[in-house]
């Protein structure tokens, strides 16, 4: 059998190589805490899962359904943007509802690049950004971030060269996997930068409404000019833990939006029309859940970040998203710390490495971890001494 060049060019993808070794470590009988995946433990809140069962009944919702969905999600989503961030939305132009985030972005390559073109892709990164690249035959620059730019790319320092021959710039804040936050002041600079060189900004807000001590995530759409360069994805995964329903959007531009309608539609045929509507409720319904989530991952996260500095690793509190981003210590690498922790201590983490280049260095830990395994696991870091890294 003969597979394409593209087949061998992809590394597995990182979190289906931990639960590989997770299931591994389990059916040997280790009790293993894992604070790998980013995928909330917590249950899809009952009032949407009523609506389900309700939509599920209706026969019209069991035949196809339209790639562009149904108009009455368009528009929640339109009016769930317009209540969330003062965006106002056209849902029948400027909005796409989608399969989850990850197939929105991997398909959005596709309507920007041609083979040879440039995407420029933040390291560490969400790794479904270079991927479809990849796919569409671009090549990534990887526009680092670095800890003392507050984990934004450096405009700046993007080569001329590269940045006339870029047609897309992928942007994710809050930001996985370092936690980093964005504010409109530097949207207001990517807009310019978009604008002076003609590229496509695909902002990822995944995680805007995971956030605590009072921190409000922005929507990149905020900022004058944004519409006319850009394309937000947002999901519905993270903040109402609906992460095994798939479904998500892409906002903003009508141009790209109806570019990645016509992708879509020539590769899918649309989300269930009764996942649709669990999605609408949500939109729509009580907004408690959200805080709800985030006061107990805040409580998580104190924890963690507590142990973590007790035992001497560099780590800032998060503001925003699923994870605690940590440094490891002098002389190891991430997947040399990654695997002490996991053999030492029984702990899943997932190595800054498997994000890209600039990761090597740091671990991330998720907050999506029950809180009583999160105690466990807190428990055996705080009885731990690191030891020396091999060869130290
Ligand atoms: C930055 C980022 N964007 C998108 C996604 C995927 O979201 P969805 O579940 O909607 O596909 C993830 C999932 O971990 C993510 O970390």
């Amino acid at each position: 059998m003969r597979f394409s060049k593209r087949l061998n060019k992809l590394a597995p993808y990182p979190f289906v190589e931990i639960s590989r070794i997770l299931t591994e470590k389990r059916a040997a009988g280790e009790d293993v805490v894992t604070f790998g995946i980013g995928d909330p433990d917590i249950p899809t809140p009952s009032h949407i899962i009523d609506r389900l069962v309700e939509a599920a009944h209706r026969p019209p919702n069991h035949r196809y359904p339209e790639t562009d969905g149904l108009p009455e999600m368009r528009r929640a989503i339109a009016d769930w943007y317009e209540k969330r961030f003062s965006v106002r939305l056209d849902p029948d132009t400027e909005v796409l509802p989608l399969i989850g985030a990850k197939e929105g972005i991997g398909h959005a390559a596709f309507c920007f690049l041609d083979p040879g073109d440039v995407a420029l892709v933040p390291d560490p990164a969400y790794p479904v950004y270079a991927v479809g690249t990849m796919f569409a035959g671009g090549e990534s620059y990887r526009m680092p971030l670095l800890e003392e730019n507050g984990w934004l790319p450096d405009l700046d320092a993007i080569p001329e060269e590269v940045a006339r021959d870029a047609r897309v710039m992928w942007l994710n804040y809050p930001n996985n996997p370092t936690a980093g936050v964005a504010d409109k002041d530097y949207y207001r600079q990517v807009v310019e930068f978009a604008r002076r060189h003609r590229i496509a900004v695909m902002h990822d807000a995944a995680y805007s409404e995971v956030v605590y001590d009072g921190y409000v995530a922005p929507s990149f759409l905020e900022v004058e000019g944004s519409m006319d360069v850009g394309l937000e994805f947002h999901s519905l995964s993270k903040c109402f833990n609906m992460t095994g329903w798939r479904i998500a959007m892409a906002v903003g531009n009508a141009d790209m939006i109806k570019a990645l309608f016509q992708i879509k539609s020539n590769l899918d045929s649309g989300i269930p029309q009764a996942i649709q509507e669990m999605a609408m409720e949500a939109l729509s319904g009580s907004q408690e859940p959200i805080a709800e989530n985030n006061r107990i991952y805040q409580r998580r996260r104190d924890k963690l970040v507590g142990v973590l500095k007790e035992l001497g690793l560099r780590v800032t509190p998060p503001q925003a998203c699923l994870y605690v981003w940590a440094r490891v210590p002098e002389g190891y690498t991430s997947a040399e710390f990654a695997g002490r922790l996991l053999e030492d201590r029984a702990i899943v983490v997932t190595p800054g490495s498997s994000y890209g280049e600039y990761g090597e260095g740091y671990i991330r830990f998720s907050l999506t971890t029950p809180d009583e395994r999160v105690d466990t696991g807190v428990e055996r870091l705080a009885s731990w001494k690191i030891p020396p890294p091999q060869g130290a």
